[in-house]
């Protein structure tokens, strides 16, 4: 229902309005009363008729008072100096005084839906901010198993977490999950699994099933059993990620290369993929099948950012290369200190300091930090969603 309020309006645009059934005429009265009227009765709309001056002073100070009113006017005068005037007062629309009724009325319609149509964008414009707002999704991707990306994630979480950063690391590595063992926190029965089992209530209990580390990061588990994981659903992922956006400033998705709706729902919901390749072919060959597979979907692959890790001897600028992507970082392949921290289940950036790939992790972590929190997420297209499990596969 459109809320109208007519300003010297002659009768028979006052009946069109009437009888429309999508106007609630509030009042029809004259110009010098439209003002006071449009305080009283609030409408979404104001019509009235322009003559002079003084009528496009009321319908300024209208617009001034209640700038979320469409004020539209009625002219005999079309002139460019009094159209100028009109928009210059941040009316609506000036229609011509030849207008029959019901032309009216469908200008009036027009310029409604045009009006809730911005005010919807806004509106979810707005929304959309306050749901990415101070948060970023980052989802660790390579399409070879045994890369860093694990490694990775726990590092540069305990970086966030350590610069003051609520950070999570959402263990979606459903067949070998072992984010906890990286960071000596024990294996929860309170999973991502079990958590999906509290249904409508998860959003208020899902706190309770965070493990959490001496550094400040905290981690949502893995389940227990390789099958559990088949179980979580998208509609579960899509859910938990929004209220995790709503709690923290980062979330990190540490992902197996199993190429599944889980996985591919969480691509859809990053703000940033991190993708790994070490320094050898097979390595980068297999990303950039992967990458084909996500473009293929439909996926923009914008978001897409190169990690290295160097081990092995293809040089990073080759890598790139095949893969036809920027270098974003590098990182040391460190055997020793890294290996002996995952032994002891320390993140290395805590157990070595002053590692190599401490220090890389750190220019990583400081990297990401210091990104501008874009809220745009990798899109989905129309294609995507013809994907189903019958498409899962290892690339
Ligand atoms: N920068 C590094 N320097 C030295 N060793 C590393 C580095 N990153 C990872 N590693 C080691 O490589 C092995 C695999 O690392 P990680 O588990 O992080 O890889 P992943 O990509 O998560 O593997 P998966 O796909 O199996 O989950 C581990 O033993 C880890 O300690
Ligand atoms: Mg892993």
């Amino acid at each position: 229902m459109i809320r109208l309020l007519l300003g010297n309006m002659n009768d028979e645009i006052a009946q069109a309005a009437n009888t429309a059934e999508d106007i609630e005429l509030m009042a029809t009265v004259h110009n010098d009363f439209v003002l006071d009227s449009t305080r009283a009765y609030k409408p979404e709309m104001v019509l009235m008729a322009v003559n002079g001056e003084s009528d496009i002073d009321i319908a300024r100070q209208i617009i001034d008072e209640s700038p979320e009113v469409s004020v539209l006017v009625i002219t005999e005068d079309q002139s460019p100096i009094l159209l100028k005037k009109l928009l210059r007062a941040g009316v609506k629309d000036s229609l011509e005084h030849s207008l029959s009724p019901l032309e009216v009325i469908a200008s009036l319609r027009m310029v409604y839906e045009r009006t809730e149509k911005q005010l919807r964008k806004t509106q979810s414009t707005i929304l959309m901010d306050q749901l990415h707002h101070q948060s970023k999704t980052i989802v660790l991707v390579s399409a070879k198993g045994g890369v860093g990306k694990t490694t990775t994630a726990v590092n540069i979480g305990v970086i966030m977490a350590n610069a003051g950063k609520r950070a999570v690391v959402v263990d979606m590595d459903f067949s070998f999950g072992d984010v906890n063992l990286r960071l000596g926190l024990p294996d929860s029965p309170r999973n991502i699994y079990t958590l999906m089992l509290e249904g409508d209530r998860y959003q208020e209990v899902y706190t309770s099933y965070l493990n959490k580390h001496d550094s400040g990061l905290y981690v949502l588990s893995a389940p227990l059993a390789v099958e559990e994981g088949e179980y979580v659903t998208a509609a579960f992922l899509q859910g938990l990620i929004r209220t995790l956006r709503k709690d923290f400033d980062y979330i990190l998705i540490d992902t197996s290369p199993i190429m599944s709706d889980s996985f591919l729902t969480a691509l859809e919901a990053a703000d940033l993929i991190l993708m790994l390749s070490v320094a050898d072919i097979a390595s980068v060959k297999n990303n950039r099948r992967m990458l084909g597979v996500l473009k293929a979907l439909g996926y923009s692959l914008d978001k897409v950012k190169h990690v290295s890790v160097k081990k092995g001897t293809l040089s990073e600028r080759l890598a790139m290369e095949v893969l036809e992507s920027e270098l974003y970082a590098s990182i040391a392949f460190d055997g020793l200190a890294v290996g002996a921290a995952a032994d002891l289940g320390i993140p290395v950036v805590t157990h070595n300091r002053m590692s190599k790939a401490s220090r890389d992790f750190q220019k990583l972590g400081i990297k990401l930090l210091a990104e501008e929190n874009r809220s745009t997420k990798a899109k989905l297209y129309p294609s995507m969603k013809i994907w189903n499990k019958r498409a899962r596969r290892r690339v």
